[in-house]
């Protein structure tokens, strides 16, 4: 077929089974598909193999069959140093910030060191089917560098920030106020839209308890200036938010601290939002601020459990974030597992806190005004609220489009569609049921089985990236 003039020539075809989500309960599937890739690296066409095979005649084929084609992952939260420092159970955010990421992060000074760990953390997040990934440094400017440098060698898409903290902060992670915000632009000005636009800025004031409100101010006014990402944490954890409590009485609530310094809007990703009340969530949504939901994580840190419902009934768009290292894995498939392991968790004491209120029933019966001074108990236990049960569909939705949509890339990224980019995840199917399943039930064993060994090949912008990057044979 010919080739429209200013569209690149197709160079390849890729041959699988296409899953790629188009909305959290729905997925479109190709049984015997095909990408038609261009030499720009995106994807020119989608479809069925003998049709575009028809069309596109005489190109190289990559026969993936019987493996499964995905749009590639987007971890949208993530902590580079700390994949130095995963799976150390046993703490509580703030200590365990204290006991085992401060100190690991402050290695971080060494470059050399930066160097070493930022490359294996791309090598392990690719080998793992993540195309995409928005990560913290540390507070190292040349530490930082050295992560970008991993992230162009790797050819991975990031966007990436030097950690800001001026205060409550060990002192060789400690900044001054100034050179905090001048480092920080400096990289801006150097990586945002580097690496033909694969490499993003995303400022990064750690949280509310490391950054003073003029530090905060400051961020927010430079990342509007370039039109960077911001990124860092909100409610995560209920000492954490006593402190900031303390930190900042005049604030209405932590929420509002973020607000007060215009670090909230629709380049913001806010990790967790654990412990909001209606007012923050109607903030959030307000500013179209987006979140980084981080199961995993929030159950290796004790934290708690995210209430999805809150974030689907304002429209708010969530992603999902492997948080490594408080999440101890640097597999979405694990995360993916996770959401939907959370949301399990949530219906289910809620559940259980319902069945507990409704014993008392009879007894608030007895009283004047019982039944609605029930209601009104159990709304304000939220136990009226929805709880969102969160299927391997919804999941990927979130681990695909969702995290997109955070990033602001969903153009781009994210889904099989012709014009975005061909970032792809090759993955082994299980092996074949005697039954035929459906797309969603196929999907739910490729999401529940978390293996990097099943993972075939990783391509970002049509390259094979990654350990795999030569490509592993299907099995039969
Ligand atoms: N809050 C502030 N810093 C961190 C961090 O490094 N990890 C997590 N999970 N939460 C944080
Ligand atoms: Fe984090």
């Amino acid at each position: 077929m010919a080739t429209p003039p200013g569209q690149a020539a197709v160079t390849r075809l890729h041959r699988g089974r296409l899953l790629s989500p188009t909305a959290p309960d729905r997925l479109s599937h190709v049984a015997d598909g095909c990408l038609a890739v261009d030499a720009s690296g995106r994807i020119a066409a989608v479809g069925d193999f003998p049709t575009l095979a028809g069309q596109f005649p005489d190109l190289p084929i990559t026969d993936w069959r019987p493996a499964a084609i995905l749009p590639g992952l987007i971890d949208l939260h993530a902590h580079i140093p700390q994949y130095a420092a995963m799976a150390l159970d046993g703490y509580d955010l703030l200590p365990w910030l204290q006991r085992f990421i401060y100190p690991t992060e402050a290695a971080f000074a060494d470059p050399d060191h930066a160097l070493a760990v930022s490359r294996r953390f791309f090598s392990a997040a690719l080998a793992r089917g993540t195309t995409t990934a928005l990560l913290y440094a540390t507070v190292h400017a040349e530490g930082t560098r050295m992560a970008f440098r991993a992230a162009e060698e790797a050819g991975v898409r990031a966007a990436i920030g030097k950690v800001m903290m001026d205060r409550n902060s060990p002192p060789e992670l400690c900044e001054d106020t100034r050179e905090s915000l001048r480092a920080s632009e400096a990289l801006c000005a150097q990586w945002h839209g580097a690496a033909e636009g694969r490499l993003r800025y995303a400022f990064t004031p750690r949280f509310a308890i490391t950054c003073s409100p003029e530090l905060m101010g400051e961020t927010a006014k430079l990342a509007e200036e370039h039109g960077a990402l911001i990124q860092t944490h909100l409610a995560e954890n209920p000492d954490e938010l006593a402190a900031v409590g303390r930190m900042f009485p005049s604030a209405p609530h932590y929420t509002g601290v973020y607000a007060e310094a215009g670090l909230l809007g629709p380049r913001t990703v806010m990790a967790h939002c654990l412990y909001l009340a209606p007012a923050e969530w109607d903030l959030l949504a307000e500013t179209t601020t987006r979140i980084a939901h981080c199961a995993s994580s929030n159950f290796f840190l004790r934290s708690g459990v995210f209430d999805l419902a809150q974030a689907r009934t304002r429209g708010i768009t969530v992603g999902l974030g492997t948080d490594v290292g408080a999440g101890p894995s640097l597999s979405m498939f694990d995360e993916m597992q996770s959401a939907c392991f959370a949301s399990r968790a949530r219906h289910a004491t809620e559940r259980a806190a319902g069945d507990r209120l409704a014993a008392f029933r009879s007894e608030f019966a007895a009283l004047p005004e019982g039944e609605a001074l029930f209601g009104r108990v159990a709304a304000r236990l939220g136990l009226q609220d929805a709880v969102t049960l969160v299927s391997p569909l919804h999941a990927f939705y979130m681990a695909t489009v969702g995290s997109a949509q955070a990033l602001g890339l969903e153009r781009e990224i994210g889904k099989l569609e012709a014009g975005t980019w061909a970032d792809f995840v090759v993955v082994q199917p299980p092996p074949p049921e005697a039954r035929e399943l459906t797309p969603a039930e196929l999907l739910s064993q490729i999401v529940y089985r978390t293996d990097p060994s099943a993972i075939l090949a990783t391509y970002v912008a049509g390259a094979p990236r990654g350990p795999r990057a030569g490509g592993v044979p299907p099995l039969p």
